[in-house]
């Protein structure tokens, strides 16, 4: 529902970013007010970390000077994506209610001195940030310059104090019903572990060795739904005083962000909104992007969604934030719009002089707007203000990368066969494999109930299964679906216990045409040759073919010699492929391009390497606008004519060529 925000804007898609003008002083705001209309600013984010200053005590509120903030704002024509503060809680707050602050799994009662401190599922944080996010729904609900609502700030925060056991016990006695039935799914015969009354139910702490996977599990769903709760108790508050047209929303962190499950969130929020800082530089940055973006758009069911916040002048790998390149600002703002985003703000407008936060980039740089920073912002602002006319359009896929955070959280478990089972890792290489062939990809849950609309799937992560799911995936292959599994799938129902009479899942089987016997985890240095050429590492599985299913691969070495390694099984109208190990990545490229084009899924056009293409449709009628990013060094052609929206001029049938790290907005009708 990005409608009313976009009617809010002017008919623009959003640009803009955090803002803060609490840490400056007036000169600043008047500099803010004409830089601002300079990069064609139209949207703030304001107030995240403000509760101190809007609570200086508990009960007594000064808006004052965010009533003169959102003032100026509106007269200058930047309209206000209002924050309740609640990510940071003051330190009175501390003071007054201790048993509010978190503990750690190891027992260490954290305080505050920094962000994000607070307990979700203890009532005295809950409380008051209901009644701060209430106080300023009900000021500002009506605000000229209010047009959205951004509740808290990437709910990130777990607790395993004695309010978390209470509510997880709550939260277990909904989903389970009994205590018998608790003991039941969590298979406490093992170990005794036997639970004779729920008080002895406890939050994953700290322990001696393995904790019990299903419980651990079980806390995961919980905590996700604790944040859902805290999320939904403020937002309902927020409706209470505003329009409907003013979407609310939370930001959520991409890509590596498990706390949450975000298909839950996607349903929850007005629009989807996400952070995304790549992790890696060139090409790597634009892939992760397409990752996000693909991600954020398939959580909303498809709708369009919002870019809250990127760096501008950062890529955070494992260890040092790296620059972005020039172009890079406007390239990857686009990538965001091209799969659905209806704008691109950022983290933050003004960059910190003082904080924990001084050496993280912003709109404008501690050099002022003097700065290339600067300047490529005010253009990228400029280029975005030409592309209203794609807001509320649609991106369509025809294949999709199953992704559960069941899976996530089961394999960031203990106790695994190995080390190497890495649920982000895979999902991500599957994602790239798709993106580096042009496909254009969602993400969906294994139990969505409209698989149809795809005809290829891929599952690169999916040990846990429910049987419902394993029929849907089996009936959807049966009516002509084209699914790719990879190893170790299917391998524990929804509880965390194992399948019995071989992996995976019995209806999965049944589409497949395999049984997994035995898992024959590698060494980490070990590898296997496949007879197709191909390497793996990491992984193998001894399996035997049922029905018509054939080897597409056997492994050529090791105690598998000649067992199946690569399955293929046409079953009903479809065919459903295994991959019992894990392929080198060439291999793997190649598995998907042949499943790809097994299943007639393809790239939007013929592309030259390192260019990228996505396509976005009105939601009625024949237009749609094909996006162009060239992420090489080089001039590179594209056969495509239209209208591009960047440059204001036609592009014949010949196409065109995009300077090196360029790009084109093509209306086509
Ligand atoms: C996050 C937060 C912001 C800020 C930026 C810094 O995504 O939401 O408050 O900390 O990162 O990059």
């Amino acid at each position: 529902m990005t409608e009313g925000l976009t009617r809010r804007l002017g008919g623009r898609l959003a640009f803009g970013g955090d803002y803060n003008p609490e840490q400056w002083d007036e000169a600043v705001w008047k500099e803010d007010d004409l830089l601002m209309r300079w990069a064609h600013v139209n949207l703030a984010t304001v107030g995240v970390f403000s509760w101190a200053l809007l609570e200086p005590e508990e009960g007594r509120y000064d808006f004052g000077w965010l009533d003169a903030h959102l003032d100026r704002l509106h007269a200058g024509g930047v309209a206000v994506d209002l924050a309740t503060p609640t990510a940071s809680p003051p330190p009175w707050f501390t003071l007054a209610h201790p048993d509010a602050m978190p503990v750690t799994d190891t027992g260490v009662r954290l305080t505050h001195g920094s962000r994000d401190t607070y307990c979700l599922a203890a009532p005295a944080y809950r409380q008051a940030a209901l009644r701060v996010a209430t106080a300023l729904a009900q000021r500002y609900g009506d605000h000229p310059a209010v047009a959205m609502w951004h509740v808290h700030n990437e709910y990130a925060t777990v607790c395993w104090c004695d309010h978390t056991a209470d509510a997880f016990r709550r939260w277990l006695r909904e989903r389970h019903g009994t205590l018998d039935a608790v003991n039941e799914a969590w298979g406490t015969a093992f170990w005794s572990q036997h639970y004779g009354t729920w008080e002895e139910i406890l939050p994953p702490r700290a322990t001696q060795w393995h904790r019990n996977p299903a419980l651990a599990l079980d806390f995961r769903r919980f905590w996700s739904d604790e944040a859902l709760a805290a999320y939904r108790e403020q937002r309902d508050a927020i409706r209470a005083h505003t329009a409907a047209d003013r979407p609310v929303t939370t930001n959520l962190m991409l890509p590596g962000y498990q706390v949450l499950d975000l298909w839950s969130f996607g349903r929850e929020v007005d629009v989807v909104g996400i952070d995304h800082y790549p992790d890696a530089p060139g090409a790597g940055a634009a892939a992760d992007i397409a990752f996000g973006a693909d991600r954020a758009r398939s959580f909303g069911g498809g709708k369009p969604w919002l870019l809250v916040e990127q760096g501008a002048n950062t890529v955070y790998t494992a260890d040092r934030t790296l620059p972005k390149e020039p172009g890079d600002i406007l390239r990857h703002s686009l990538a965001h719009i091209a799969r659905g985003s209806d704008g691109a703000m950022f983290f933050q407008w003004r960059q910190s002089k003082a904080g924990a936060e001084i050496w993280h980039s912003a709109m404008v740089p501690h050099a002022g707007p003097d700065s290339r920073i600067f300047r490529e912002v005010a253009d990228t602002g400029a280029a975005v203000a030409r592309l209203g006319e794609v807001a509320g359009s649609l991106v369509t896929a025809q294949a999709a990368v199953l992704h559960d955070s069941d899976c996530w959280w089961a394999l960031d478990g203990q106790g695994l066969p190995s080390a190497s089972l890495d649920y982000h890792g895979e999902l991500r290489r599957a994602h790239r494999a798709l993106w580096d062939a042009g496909i254009t990809a969602d993400f969906a849950h294994p139990e969505d109930g409209e698989l149809s609309r795809y005809r290829l799937l891929i599952a690169p992560a999916l040990p846990v299964l429910s049987d419902t799911a394993a029929e849907s995936l089996r009936d959807w292959v049966h009516a002509g679906g084209t699914l790719l599994v990879q190893h170790f799938a299917g391998v524990v129902d929804t509880n965390h216990q194992a399948r019995l009479g071989g992996y995976p899942a019995q209806a999965l089987r049944t589409a497949l045409g395999v049984r997994v016997e035995e898992f024959r985890p590698l060494a980490a240095d070990a590898a296997l040759r496949l007879s197709d050429g191909s390497t793996s590492t990491a992984w193998s599985e001894s399996l035997r073919l049922t029905g018509q299913a054939e080897a597409v691969a056997a492994y050529t070495t090791g105690m598998l010699t000649g067992r199946p390694a690569l399955t293929r099984h046409s079953y009903g109208a479809g065919t459903a492929w295994y991959a019992s190990t894990r392929l080198d990545d060439a291999g793997y490229d190649a598995l998907v391009a042949r499943v790809s084009a097994a299943a007639g899924v393809g790239p939007e056009l013929p592309l030259p390497a390192g260019v990228e293409a996505v396509r976005r449709h009105a939601p009625t009628g024949p237009v749609s606008w094909l996006f162009l990013l060239n992420h090489t060094d080089s001039p590179a052609t594209v056969e495509a004519a239209g209208h591009d929206l960047l440059t204001g001029r036609p592009v014949p049938a010949a196409g065109l060529t995009l300077p090196p790290g360029g790009a084109a907005v093509l209306r086509q009708e």
